[in-house]
C-alpha cells in the first residue's frame, strides 16, 4: 500500500475519477520516547511528520487537494505559506504536471522551504508583508481567477489530513489521553479532531483524546481571544496572527476538553534540543512547541502521571538548519590532518 489516497480512501472523497496520486505520503512513525517519558513521568510519543516526501505533514493535504483540482480539470494551484505548505505544494504540483505559484513573507521562511519550492519549479513571489496578508491576497485571486486555492481552507487539505489521526490510533490501537500539537493557521488541530471523531464514529476507537494546541507567544491570537497585527517567533512556520481555521479550532478545543496555550520562544528552542539531543529525533522549531507545551504543563501540575501523550512533530528539522546551528551552539573543531591531533581532540572533547 502506498500512500494515505489508497491507505484511506473508504474516509476520503476519493472516486473512480481522482488521480492515484502520490510521492507515498503519510505511514509516518508513531515514536515512543522512552528517556523523555522517564523524565517527565508520562508515556510520551511523538508522531514524526518530517518523514513525509517533502518534510512536512502538509503533504497528506496537498496530495488530496491537488488529486482533487486535477480530478475538477484545474491545471493551476496557488498557496500563501510560512515554507512548508509551498514545498509540498511545489512537490505535488510538479508530480501532477500542473501549474504552482507562491506567495510567501519576504525573509521570514527557512532555507531549506525556499530551496525545495525553488527546486520542484514554483513561480515564486516574496512580499514585503507577513503570512496573514500574503493570504488575504491569495483568497481574492483564486476566489476570482481560475486558480485552485491548495491553503487549507481547501476542504480537500483537511480532509488528507485527518489521516494522520487514523495511523495514531492504528498505531496505538486506540486514541491516547491527549494530542499535543502546534497551531498556526490552525487547520491541522481542526483536521486531527475531524479524523479522531470519524474514528469515532466507525467504532474503531472507543474514546475520544483532548486536544492540547500551541501557539508561540509571540504570535498567540488564539490564546489571547484578539487578532495579532505583527506576529513574531523563532518558529517561523507558525508565525502567523489571523489563523483561517480559528473557529474550527475553537471547536476543536472545547469538544474535546482540551486547552489552548502559549510557549515561548526559549521553551520552543529547549524542548527542540532535548528532543534531538535525547531521542535523535531532528525535528523544526515550529514542532517543538507540542512538545514545549507539555513540559510546561506537565510542571505546573496540569497533566496528571502515567497519561499517554502523543506529540505531533509537525516538520523535519533539516528545513531549518540555521536555527539548529545557533541552538546547538557548537562549532565543529578544526584539527590538522594528523593522527595525534584527532586523538588529542578525542581526549579534549571527551570530558566537556
Ligand atoms: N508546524 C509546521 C512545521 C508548519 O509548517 C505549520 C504551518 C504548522 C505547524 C501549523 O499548522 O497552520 O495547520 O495550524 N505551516 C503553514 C505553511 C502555515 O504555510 O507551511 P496549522
Amino acid at each position: 500500500m502506498a500512500g494515505i489516497l489508497r491507505n484511506y480512501a473508504d474516509y476520503l472523497p476519493v472516486t473512480k475519477n481522482t488521480p492515484g496520486l502520490t510521492l507515498h505520503e503519510g505511514s509516518t512513525p508513531l515514536l515512543f520516547a522512552p528517556r523523555l517519558s522517564e523524565r517527565l513521568d508520562l508515556e510520551l510519543h511523538f508522531k514524526y511528520e518530517g518523514l513525509n516526501p517533502t518534510g512536512s505533514f502538509k503533504d497528506r493535504g496537498m496530495v488530496m487537494a491537488v488529486a482533487k483540482a486535477v480530478e475538477e480539470g484545474s491545471h493551476t494551484i496557488m498557496c500563501a505559506s510560512t515554507g512548508n505548505t509551498s514545498a509540498s505544494a511545489a512537490a505535488y504540483a510538479a508530480r501532477a504536471n500542473i501549474n504552482c505559484f507562491v506567495l510567501i513573507p519576504d525573509g521570514h521562511i527557512a532555507l531549506g522551504k525556499l530551496a525545495q519550492a525553488m527546486i520542484y519549479g514554483a513561480k515564486i513571489m516574496a512580499i514585503k508583508g507577513n503570512f496573514d496578508e500574503a493570504l488575504s491576497i491569495v483568497k481574492e485571486i483564486t476566489s476570482k481567477e481560475s486558480i485552485t486555492l491548495v491553503n487549507s481552507l481547501n476542504p480537500y487539505r483537511l480532509e488528507g489530513q485527518k489521516t494522520a489521526a487514523f495511523e495514531v490510533c492504528d498505531d496505538l490501537m486506540g486514541a491516547p489521553d491527549i494530542l499535543a500539537i502546534p497551531v498556526g493557521n490552525a487547520g491541522n488541530i481542526s483536521a486531527y479532531w475531524k479524523g479522531f471523531n470519524e474514528y469515532y464514529q466507525s467504532g474503531v476507537i472507543d474514546k475520544l483524546p483532548q486536544m492540547f494546541g500551541f501557539q508561540a507567544s509571540g504570535a498567540a491570537p488564539i490564546v489571547r481571544g484578539s487578532i495579532v497585527q505583527n506576529p513574531e517567533t523563532v518558529a517561523t512556520a507558525i508565525r502567523i496572527g489571523n489563523p483561517a481555521s480559528w473557529e474550527k479550532a475553537e471547536e476543536a478545543l472545547e469538544s474535546s476538553r482540551g486547552l489552548i496555550d502559549e510557549v515561548t520562544d526559549e521553551e520552543i528552542l529547549e524542548a527542540y534540543h532535548l528532543l534531538a539531543s535525547m531521542e535523535g529525533i531532528f525535528a523544526e522549531p515550529a514542532s517543538a512547541a507540542s512538545f514545549a507545551g507539555i513540559i510546561k504543563l506537565k510542571q505546573q501540575g496540569r497533566i496528571e502521571a502515567g497519561k499517554k501523550v502523543v506529540c505531533v512533530l509537525t516538520g523535519n528539522g533539516l528545513k531549518d538548519p540555521d536555527s539548529a546551528i545557533q541552538k546547538a551552539a557548537v562549532q565543529p573543531w578544526k584539527v590538522n590532518n594528523d593522527y595525534d591531533e584527532v586523538l588529542n581532540a578525542i581526549r579534549q572533547l571527551a570530558g566537556d
